[in-house]
Formats: structure tokens, sequence, C-alpha cells
């Protein structure tokens, strides 16, 4: 695909200021993959359809497969690679882990993402929100029900800590 002349974009990533010259046309996906090798994030649909490409921009989650560079000039961003913390992981992820919500692991990023994006507005959820919230995002392996169970125990977790 053609993107045109490169532009200098400067973005806050998993808490890290970055500077690059990328086409503006060029999707964040690729750009998070390509120029700054954060493979982490993955491509399923390539149409924002799927949400194995989510990621966290501004505080919202975002389909990076439809997001040009242009549009994250000054952003905060956070990806799979900002969740676990001084190499441990993060309970959510721990929580997939164990509960088997992880399978072939294209969507897994993008359901932790989205799973922290709803514990932050959730930190309770029920069984509908758990299923709204991650609503935007397809898994091919697990049936579903071990991530809504990883959900719920990774919420559990959360609530247990912080009694
Ligand atoms: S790859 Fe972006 S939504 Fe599917
Ligand atoms: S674990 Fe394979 S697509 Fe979800």
């Amino acid at each position: 695909m053609s993107h045109t002349k490169p532009s200098l974009i400067q973005l806050t990533i998993n808490g890290q200021t970055q500077s690059l010259e990328v086409p503006p046309m060029k999707r964040l996906l690729d750009v998070l993959r390509e120029d700054l090798h954060l493979t982490g994030t993955k491509e399923g649909c390539g149409e924002g359809e799927c949400g194995a490409c989510a990621v966290m921009m501004n505080g919202e989650l975002v389909n990076s497969c439809l997001v040009p560079a242009l549009q994250v000039q000054g952003a905060q961003l956070r990806t799979i690679e900002g969740v676990a913390t001084d190499g441990h992981l993060h309970p959510i992820q721990q929580c997939f882990l164990e509960r088997g919500g992880a399978q072939c692991g294209i969507c897994t990023p993008g359901m932790i993402l989205a799973t922290q994006h709803l514990l932050d507005k959730h930190p309770n959820p029920t069984m509908e929100q758990i299923q709204e919230g991650l609503g935007g995002n397809l898994c091919r392996c697990t049936g579903y029900m071990r991530i809504f169970e990883s959900v719920q125990q990774a919420a559990q977790c959360a609530l247990a800590g912080k009694e």
C-alpha cells in the first residue's frame, strides 16, 4: 500500500515517549509491529472486526488496524507489552494462563487489554457485562467460556487484593 510522504509523529507508548517518521496513513498496527517492533499486538481480520489488534489509546480501546498514524500524534498508548510489570505477569494475564483463556494466543493480547478496560469501568462485572465488554473481540479457539471465567477470576483477584 502507498502511504505517502513520512511525517514526524510523537507518541507515548507504554510510558515512553517516542518520535518516529512514518507515512501518515500507515496503520497504527503496522507502526507498532514494524517500526516499534512491538509484535505482541496481533493482526486477525485487518478490517476492524475481530479485536486481535486492540490497544489502549488515550484511555479507550481501539482497533489499531483502523487507526492511521496521523491520529496517534501526541497520543498515550498502551499495548500488551505494557501490561506486565518488572517481568511479572499482570494478574489478568496470570488468570488467562491458569483458566485456559488462551490457546493459539492470537486473540489474547486484545482480550487482555479489553479485560483491563472492562475492569477499570466495572471492577466486579456481571457475566453480561463481561460478554458486552469483550463483545468486540473474537476468538476461534476457546469457545469463550474459559475466557469469561478468566475475566471473572481476574476481577475476584483484584477485588481481594483491595480488601
Ligand atoms: S485485526 Fe484489527 S480488528 Fe481484526
Ligand atoms: S485463543 Fe486462538 S483465537 Fe483466541
